[in-house]
């Protein structure tokens, strides 16, 4: 029995030492289950020396499995690896099974359900979950007699129904734990998720209620108007600020995360000084969905190294980009943000900024008064990291009046350093009523929120093609200070869409700057309009 992390970790240490990289496949070849123990005992084994990766084959679906991505990241974080591949069996009997020692059985066709459950007792048991499935290979289910059986789930949660399954998870192993970081809403979405939810004791379906709390998955269950509605939403915003890490059919992160957290400021391009012009207009590109881990490790990479082939190809339409990127990232994929960040720096003309809405996908608008100041600093630690005093934030169309004079007062309140916020509405079709006459809103001193300009293909209402963009950026009001937020999630492909306008539509008072100058410029603009062109 090697229910000691540190013990664990000695002998994984001697016998990884010397040996390289395992990969795995994950193709369905074999049955769910026993994918879903591979996948357990790839975050056992991990958590401790990030040793092994798995492929989840190519799958469809709203979040689609790429094993080409994942070989990418693979080639260009771990180039030096020699990855041997595995067979999922054998790995399991002789890469984990012998060095954890420890199983749980249990029954996938009939206890499907408390999945979420099942991987929260196997994190606490150091075990792994076995399903005496038909179609369970013989040696796997001989292995539930070979080692210790450290829960029968078959027998002893047999009468439970799936509130009281949570009910015992909790009480007999999540609460034993020192910290409780995380809940997860899963499933669907489980059978990606197994070894992310080792990682820094995620558990099912319950949170301290103190701190900020995230939730891992994606809610996609009420697609209302466009598939978005409630993704960001859980019950617990109010008291809890349970906001949402967005990170289904995303594999590996137990892997990625393993190789430290990025924990100071990235090194990020300086902001250029302009001086406002008030014959010009002024935009800022913004890529969206950067919340979304799934776009962060699929989409923007596509998009990211377009970028960067565009700007090597040529310099002087290298305009600036800001990329919304999730916080979290820094922690769950450090290396894969340090890659991007690396890009950003060879242009020296991209940015990063937080993605709605700020540090979780969340609606602030919704926490209770305490919970938005806590989410203020937490944001403040992000803004820090990414080099950004800019924020997308969402919050529902009903909602924004409460939200300047709750949450917006407080950032005014809170920071000294001018911050800006590009805001978006939910659902996004609806107009919004609060900006009046211009096109932003500024908040006491420092904060600035944006009107939103949004690109995106998917809806045939704001479906702007390159042409009809370049006709409303041209004839904005001069003076006109807006940023575009491009979604990515429709058919828009930003990086391609906005060097067609660039260079074909936009006309030569149209100045691109990165976002970050737009809050200055906004200040600029007031104290020329009231001071009759003295700056203060
Ligand atoms: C699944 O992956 C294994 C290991 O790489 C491979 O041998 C097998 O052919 C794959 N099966 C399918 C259906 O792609
Ligand atoms: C687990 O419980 C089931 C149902 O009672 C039983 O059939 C099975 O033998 C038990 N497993 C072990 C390894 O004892
Ligand atoms: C960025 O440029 C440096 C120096 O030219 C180079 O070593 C590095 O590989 C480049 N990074 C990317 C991601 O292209
Ligand atoms: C201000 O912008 C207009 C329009 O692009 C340009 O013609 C003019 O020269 C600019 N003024 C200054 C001082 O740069």
């Amino acid at each position: 029995m090697f229910r000691s992390p540190l013990l664990l970790l000695g002998i994984l240490g001697l016998i990884n030492a010397c040996s390289g990289l395992t990969t795995l496949t994950l193709n369905h070849t074999y049955p769910l289950s026993l994918e879903l123990s591979v996948q357990i005992c790839v975050g056992h084994l991990n958590r401790l020396n990030p040793n092994t990766y798995y492929t989840l084959g190519s799958q469809g679906g709203q979040f689609p499995t790429y094993a080409a991505n994942d070989q990418f990241w693979l080639d260009t974080l771990h180039p030096s690896s020699t990855p041997q591949n595995k067979d999922l069996l054998q790995f399991l009997l002789q890469d984990c099974l012998p060095i954890l020692g420890e199983v749980i059985e249990y029954n996938y066709e009939v206890q499907r359900e408390f999945a979420p459950q099942i991987v929260t007792a196997s994190i606490s048991l150091y075990a792994v979950a076995i399903s005496t499935s038909v179609e369970t290979p013989a040696e796997l289910l001989q292995a539930i007699r070979t080692y210790n059986l450290a829960l029968n789930v078959t027998s002893e949660w047999s009468e439970l129904t799936a509130l009281e399954t949570v009910k015992r998870v909790f009480n007999d192993y999540a609460s034993k734990f020192p910290t409780k970081t995380s809940v997860v809403k899963i499933d669907p979405g489980y059978k990606y998720a197994g070894d992310h939810r080792l990682e820094s004791q995620i558990f099912e379906f319950f949170s301290d209620g103190d701190t900020t709390t995230a939730v891992y998955g994606y809610d996609d269950f009420v697609p209302l108007f466009g598939g978005d509605t409630y993704e960001a939403e859980t019950n617990c915003i109010k008291e809890h600020n349970i906001g949402q890490v967005a990170s289904t059919g995303v594999n590996n992160i137990q892997f990625y995360s393993s190789f430290g957290a990025i924990e100071k400021p990235l090194d990020s391009n300086p902001i250029p000084t302009i001086t406002y012009n008030a014959s010009k207009t002024y935009v800022a590109f913004v890529v969206g969905d950067g919340d979304n881990f799934w776009h962060l490790k699929n989409n923007h990479m596509k998009l990211f190294l377009q970028r960067l082939q565009f700007c090597t190809a040529d310099p002087s339409t290298c305009y600036p980009m800001s990329w919304s990127i999730a916080p979290s990232a820094s922690q769950y994929m450090p290396d894969i943000i340090n890659y991007y960040s690396d890009i950003a720096l060879n242009t020296t003309k991209d940015y990063f900024v937080l993605p709605p809405s700020g540090s979780l996908y969340s609606y602030p608008g919704l926490m209770s008064s305490d919970v938005q100041k806590k989410y203020i600093e937490r944001m403040e630690g992000d803004m820090n990291i990414y080099n950004t005093r800019i924020s997308v934030h969402w919050e529902w169309f009903y909602n924004w009046r409460h939200t300047i004079s709750t949450y917006f007062n407080s950032w005014s309140e809170y920071t000294t350093e001018r911050t800006g916020f590009i805001l978006a509405n939910v659902p996004y079709l609806l107009p919004m009523f609060i900006f009046r006459l211009k096109e932003y809103r500024i908040i006491g001193e420092n904060v600035v929120l944006f009107k939103p300009n949004e690109w995106r293909y998917s809806s045939a209402k704001q479906s702007h093609t390159t042409e009809e963009m370049g006709d409303i950026i041209n004839g904005f009001k001069p003076g006109y200070i807006s940023p575009v937020y491009m979604t990515v999630d429709g058919s828009l492909e930003p990086i391609q869409a906005t060097y067609d306008l660039y260079t074909e539509h936009l006309e030569e008072w149209v100045e691109v700057v990165p976002v970050e100058c737009l809050v200055e410029l906004v200040f600029e603009k007031e104290s020329l309009e009231r001071g009759g062109g003295e700056k203060e």
